[in-house]
This record gives structure tokens, C-alpha cells and sequence, in this order.
């Protein structure tokens, strides 16, 4: 794994953005892993100043999002397909019908994970960009996932609803369950850029790079990605100098 420490969020947020960019402009038609979460929003700021400053265009770009919570779709602001459009593809002149994601409030669950996976099956990944959790998960794949699941339904843990509760006005009003793209399908990118920021991840960023590659924590799986570059800051890299 190849590891860029940054000083801080905003420098992370451009050497993550200068790897994108590469991947864009080497292939207009890439297919863009995204993912969602605080951490990658200086990234697609980056994107979107790109885009209006140099005519970067995403016509042709394809993108798969990780995950999506149950229950919500873009008509609720806290959804993931909402997030993306509002941190990226309404500021680009991406084709929304090129962008996919789980559908969150689709009636039959298992039936979309199996749609979701046919599809990845079709458009591999050119780079994935991931966050990870404060326990090590990437997406939502929580720690005991096993390293061959595709696409699925999770519930997720106590400590992923306490930090994704910020975004919410109550933590009750956090979904239970998710759809995510499983560790197999992250892994089946081509490239992975993993960032993360923050003392609060110093110990998964630990896990990911140092640790033991184990199922209890998911993130340790790309250890054994041929392509795998983690841009962090300073802090975040605490556990690993
Ligand atoms: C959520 C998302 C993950 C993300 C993680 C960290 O659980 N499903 O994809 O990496 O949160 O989020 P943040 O970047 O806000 O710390």
C-alpha cells in the first residue's frame, strides 16, 4: 500500500484530487467509484473547482456508489444518492443516468442487491475512493464482514450509528440497516484511494496499513490490493509514523 501523509485536510483533499484527476483524464469514460461521509467532500470540491476552471468534463463517466441507508431515497436530504448529487453531480456535467447507486427504498431488498451486484459485475471500477470508520469499516461493511461478501443488507453497529448520528437531528432518527457493496466488490477496483482525517481514526488507519488483515477489521483486506494508495493527514497517521 502506497501511504501520502498530508499535513492536513485540505492538502489531503488535493493530492486526493490529483489522483483523481489522472485516472479522469487518462480515460474520459472511467467508471468512478465514489463514496460519501465527510472525507471525501474536499475531494469533489476539488473536482467541481476543476470543472469549472479547466472544463474537466464527466460526460462520459460512469460512477457506483458504495451504499446507500434503508429507507431513504434522494428525497431525503440525509440519503446518499441525495449527498451526491448536492456534494457533486448537480455541479458537473455528469449525465445522472450514468450514476448509480442502491436504491434505498427499493420494496424487495434482496432483489436490489442482486440488481446492484449484475451491474457491478458490467462496469468495473477504473478507482474506488473509500472513508473508513472509526472501527476500520469501509462502506458499511462492519468489522466480521466477510472478505468475499458482494452486495448486501447490514445492520449496522452501535458505534457506526453514534458517528454517523452528527449528521442527523437524533440519533433515533439514524437508519438501522444499509445496502453496501460488499469487500469483494471494493475490491474488484482497479485503483483504491483511501483517505481519512482526524485523530479519531488514527486506530483504524492503524488497522488498515500495519494491522493484522483480519475480518474484524474490514479495511485490512487492502493490505492485498495491488493498487492501493491511503492519502491521510497528520493526524490520522498518528498510529503508523
Ligand atoms: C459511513 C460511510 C462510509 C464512510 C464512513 C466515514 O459509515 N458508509 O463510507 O467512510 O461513514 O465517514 P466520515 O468520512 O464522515 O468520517
Amino acid at each position: 500500500m502506497k501511504v501520502i501523509i498530508t499535513k492536513d485536510y485540505n492538502e489531503m483533499s488535493e493530492k486526493a484530487f490529483e489522483i483523481m484527476a489522472e485516472v479522469v483524464k487518462n480515460k474520459p469514460d472511467a467508471v468512478l467509484g465514489l463514496a460519501t461521509g465527510s472525507t471525501p467532500i474536499g475531494l469533489y470540491k476539488n473536482m467541481i473547482k476543476d470543472h469549472n476552471e479547466n472544463g474537466t468534463s464527466y460526460k462520459a463517466v460512469k460512477t457506483v456508489n458504495l451504499d446507500e441507508y434503508a429507507g431513504l431515497d434522494v428525497t431525503s436530504d440525509q440519503s446518499y444518492v441525495y449527498f451526491m448529487r448536492d456534494n457533486l453531480f448537480n455541479h458537473i456535467d455528469i449525465d445522472l443516468a450514468n450514476t448509480n447507486i442502491e436504491n434505498g427504498k427499493a420494496a424487495d431488498r434482496k432483489a436490489e442487491c442482486a440488481r446492484y451486484n449484475a451491474l457491478l459485475e458490467t462496469i468495473q471500477q477504473d478507482i474506488q475512493v473509500l472513508g473508513i470508520g472509526s472501527n476500520g469499516h469501509i462502506a458499511f461493511n462492519e468489522p466480521g464482514t466477510p472478505f468475499g461478501s458482494v452486495t448486501h443488507i447490514v445492520d449496522l453497529t452501535e458505534s457506526t450509528i453514534k458517528d454517523n448520528s452528527r449528521l442527523f437531528k437524533s440519533i433515533d432518527e439514524v437508519p438501522r440497516q444499509a445496502f453496501t457493496m460488499g469487500l469483494k466488490n471494493i475490491m474488484n477496483a482497479k485503483k483504491i484511494l483511501i483517505l481519512a482525517n482526524g485523530a479519531n481514526k488514527a486506530k483504524a488507519v492503524f488497522g488498515l496499513v500495519k494491522g493484522e488483515v483480519t475480518e474484524n477489521v474490514p479495511a485490512s483486506i487492502l493490505q492485498l490490493h495491488p493498487d492501493c494508495t491511503l492519502v491521510c493527514d497528520e493526524a490520522a497517521a498518528e498510529l503508523i509514523r
